[in-house]
């Protein structure tokens, strides 16, 4: 996971440290339909700097497909 930071009292993990880009708006932006890391950065009216989050956000995109598959079972 990328870097800690504490928002209204509770613990927000950046996922994209470049962009700022919390796990909950990468999550958000997977729930809205995203189905690739650059869809989640055009959600976030952003791009890819270093691309050190591309796995872990691909991770997290593939995380809930499976998620997603086992809830259809
Ligand atoms: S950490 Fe996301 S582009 Fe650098």
């Amino acid at each position: 996971m990328g870097a800690v930071d504490h928002l209204e009292g509770r613990t927000a993990l950046y996922v994209c440290n470049c962009n700022g880009i919390r796990e909950r708006q990468v999550r958000a932006a997977i729930a809205a339909g995203a189905s690739r890391p650059a869809e989640v950065f055009r959600v976030h009216q952003c791009q890819p700097r270093c691309a050190k989050c591309v796995c872990e956000i691909r991770q997290m995109i593939g995380e809930s497909r499976e998620a997603l598959r086992y809830a259809a079972e």
